[in-house]
């Protein structure tokens, strides 16, 4: 089959020829319909690194065409999307309903005594985040999968799987935002905007945006946003105290960079939580005062994939879509080809790009 190998750091991604294996036990084959390019994939093959070579990818959409003999979740022709999150089922924290820090997450992947999933040439090819979605097949533990409906399209269906569950996730799921609570979202990008949706979802009273690009400020607009404020021309903080009057429920950092989030934790009202999502280096933190923090009651929260249980969560939001209660068409600015991800990526520095989403597999 074809998929896009990245060999090295920096060396981009280039279609090749592999091979890929039959499934075994849990693991299923799906037909890649769509995948999305995320950052963090881009972050991987530039500067981040890992095993090489790989076949990165992990918002993917496809059909099951293969099961293995232990597969019970998943059937041949089930319309799948597939997701990061790497779970056993069987730890205290799967058990306790919280799979997305499962204490076994190699559960779902073959031993070092079992032949890689892919190769090339005959050598062992990595499988970035046990998915590999930038190829035409992708073979994967069904614990990485869950069920959409039929009538969902390929190409929303697919950023579903990281930039919907960690949007979406972490203000319905992490947060737990209520009706009338007021809620901050920094960074308008393809995961801030599924933030908005969400906060849409929960009835958040006032939905605030900050971002310093106004053609991303004005697309948070069309999501739902109900303020929008440019951190370039206006002092953010002033802003969410005087839209607030006395500071936000919940502000949800997507930026991750020093100055932003100490920003972002005097945009707190008293109660308020403060969300980490983005990392924008490697030193991305915050000073917590312990004496501002006991008076006023706040607190600061990592998430990860927004707190999400895909089996539960990925055909909700498919759900929310089809009902048009989830804007996720218009993240999406640009469909490719298999071969175009390093342009792909490249139109990503332009600001008025959203999502960019792999349709032709061809
Ligand atoms: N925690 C998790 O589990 C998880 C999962 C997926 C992605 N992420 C992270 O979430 C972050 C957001 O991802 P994305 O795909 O939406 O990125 P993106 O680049 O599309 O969006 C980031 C947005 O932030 C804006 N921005 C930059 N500096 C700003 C500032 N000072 N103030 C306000 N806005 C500013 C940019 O203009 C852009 O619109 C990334 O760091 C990504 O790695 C985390
Ligand atoms: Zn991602
Ligand atoms: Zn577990």
């Amino acid at each position: 089959m074809k998929a896009s190998v990245t060999k090295g750091l920096g060396q981009g991604f280039a279609v090749e020829d592999i091979t890929i294996g039959d499934p075994v036990g849990h693991e299923v084959r799906i037909a890649v319909k769509a995948s999305g390019l995320c950052h963090s994939d881009l972050s991987v093959a530039t500067f981040i690194g890992g095993e090489f070579p790989v076949v990165l990818g992990h918002e993917v959409a496809g059909e099951v065409v293969e099961v293995g003999p232990l597969v019970s979740q998943v059937k041949v022709g089930d319309h799948v999307v597939g997701s990061l999150i790497q779970y056993c089922g069987s730890c205290v924290n799967c058990l306790g309903g919280r799979s997305y820090i499962c204490l076994r997450p190699e559960a779902t992947l073959r031993g070092a005594d079992q032949a890689s999933r892919l190769s090339w040439n005959g050598a062992p090819v990595a499988q970035g985040m046990g998915l590999g979605g930038f190829a035409q097949e992708v073979l994967v533990h069904e614990n990485q999968l869950a069920v959409v409906p039929d009538e969902m399209p390929w190409a929303p269906a697919a950023l579903l799987g990281c930039g919907v569950l960690t949007g979406a996730g972490a203000v319905l799921r992490s947060a737990e935002v209520r009706q009338g609570d007021t809620v901050v979202v920094i960074g308008a990008g393809g995961v801030g905007l599924n933030a908005v949706n969400g906060a849409r979802l929960a009835g958040a009273e006032k939905i605030i945006v900050t971002d310093l690009e106004d053609v991303k400020l004005d697309r948070a607009r069309a999501f739902g946003a109900t303020h929008v404020v440019n951190s370039r021309t206006a002092d953010p903080v002033e802003a969410v105290r005087d839209i607030t009057g006395h500071g936000a429920d919940h502000v949800f950092d997507f930026v991750g960079v020093r100055p932003v989030t100490a920003q972002a934790m005097q945009m707190l009202g008293r109660g308020g939580g403060l969300y980490l999502i983005g990392v924008g280096g490697m030193d991305a933190g915050v000073d917590v005062s312990a004496l501002t923090a006991l008076t006023y009651s706040q607190k600061v929260q990592g998430v990860y994939m927004g707190s999400s249980e895909i089996k539960r969560d990925l055909p909700f939001y498919a759900s929310m879509y089809l009902q048009g209660r989830m804007n996720l068409d218009d993240l999406i600015t640009k469909r490719i080809a298999l071969d175009e991800i390093d342009a792909g990526y490249e139109s990503l520095t332009d600001p008025s790009s959203g999502r960019v989403v792999i349709t032709d597999l061809s």
